[in-house]
């Protein structure tokens, strides 16, 4: 019998522990749907996450995560979380993937975070990102060189469909425009989202026999590096380019020494076998339920993925506030009583 010494540190699964972590953000940032205050539900869902990630065994290092475009609360780059024994990880995390959803008050706002082998997630300040995305059936036809028409093509041809019965996911922003037009004259479905490119990649993976066939566009690098790990645990492709807004961008680039033109494969994006990836809804969406309240508690729903076994576990949780006040804190309780 394999004792525990013998196992190799990623034996374990470290989805389940990340489970615990986007569950504690989503718990913090629930209770700030619809009240308008972004920074205050940041804060609270960074607050959250940091506090539930450094209860991890792991050697664990911020290496890409949000803040970087809109000067948000955030875990930044270079952060050590976790309990600091191996394995060495890097993390990518947005604490909330929507903010303006959620202070908003409309659906689809996420908690997500995500792990790999050290060394093996990209990592950028840039903050905006390319990105074709699709599922298993598309794998290996895709090229973000190549024009829009010829990559539904392609899709289409992998999937045995037509153009005209693909949908493409992409973000409503006219930095998208271009790409858009040419999906619509090449004959595909559109179906445009306000924010909350993370989950939209993980539809074109998820819902891949009909629903959503590709995300495209541009949309932020952190939740670019995000969705690649969540493609190593699906098992579907992915292709980014960094994008850069103006000259600040590019002389970022060029510091960092990036090729604005090249195109990063998911092996660039990921290249470790070993990711995890975690997700918690936070107000309710396509991919998952929201936190939803009971007398002296909550629930949510999650996601948990590994890359190496393939395993996707659909994880709910009922979470009792009494007893979390012991070891947690309020945190998951709101701001004080409601005013008025
Ligand atoms: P945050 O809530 O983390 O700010 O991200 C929301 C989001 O819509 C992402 O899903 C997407 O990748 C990015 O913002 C797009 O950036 P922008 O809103 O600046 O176009």
């Amino acid at each position: 019998m394999k004792r525990m010494e013998d196992e190799k540190p990623m034996d374990r699964n470290l989805a389940m522990d990340l489970v615990r972590a986007t569950e504690a953000a989503a718990m913090a940032a629930a209770p700030f749907a619809g009240r308008r205050k972004k920074e205050a539900a940041d804060q609270a869902a960074v607050d959250a996450i940091r506090f539930a990630l450094s209860t991890v065994p792991m050697d664990g290092e911020v290496v890409i995560g949000e803040g970087e475009k809109d000067e948000a609360p955030m875990l930044y780059i270079g952060e050590q979380l976790g309990t600091g024994s191996p394995p060495p990880v890097d993390i990518a995390v947005d604490p909330i993937d929507g903010t303006t959803m959620l202070s908003v008050g409309r659906p689809g706002s996420i908690s997500v975070v995500a792990l790999a082998d050290r060394g093996s997630l990209f990592t950028s300040h840039l903050a905006y990102m390319d990105k074709i995305v699709v599922g298993p059936q598309a794998r290996g036809v895709i090229d973000l060189n190549a024009p829009v028409v010829e990559n539904l093509r392609a899709i289409a041809k992998a999937k045995g469909r037509k153009v005209r019965e693909l949908t493409v996911i992409a973000l409503d922003r006219p930095r998208n425009t271009e790409m858009l037009q040419a999906a619509q004259k090449a004959g595909a479905k559109l179906w445009l989202i306000t924010d909350g490119d993370v989950t939209a990649g993980l539809l074109a993976m998820l819902w891949h026999e009909g629903g959503v066939d590709a995300l495209m566009g541009i949309g932020g690098t952190p939740e670019g590096v995000l969705t690649a790990c969540a493609v190593k645990c699906l098992g579907g492709d992915m292709q980014g380019r960094l994008w850069a807004r103006d000259d600040k961008d590019r002389d970022q680039a060029k510091a960092e020494g990036q090729d604005l033109n090249r195109v990063l494969t998911l092996d660039d994006l990921c290249s470790g076998e070993n990711a995890f990836v975690a997700i918690t809804g936070i107000t309710d969406g396509e991919l998952v339920r929201g936190v939803r309240y009971f007398a002296g508690g909550a629930q949510t729903h999650s996601l948990a993925m590994r890359s190496v076994s393939g395993t996707v576990r659909w994880v709910e949780a009922r979470h009792n506030f009494g007893r979390l006040r012991k070891v947690a804190g309020a945190r998951y309780e709101g701001e004080a009583e409601e005013e008025g």
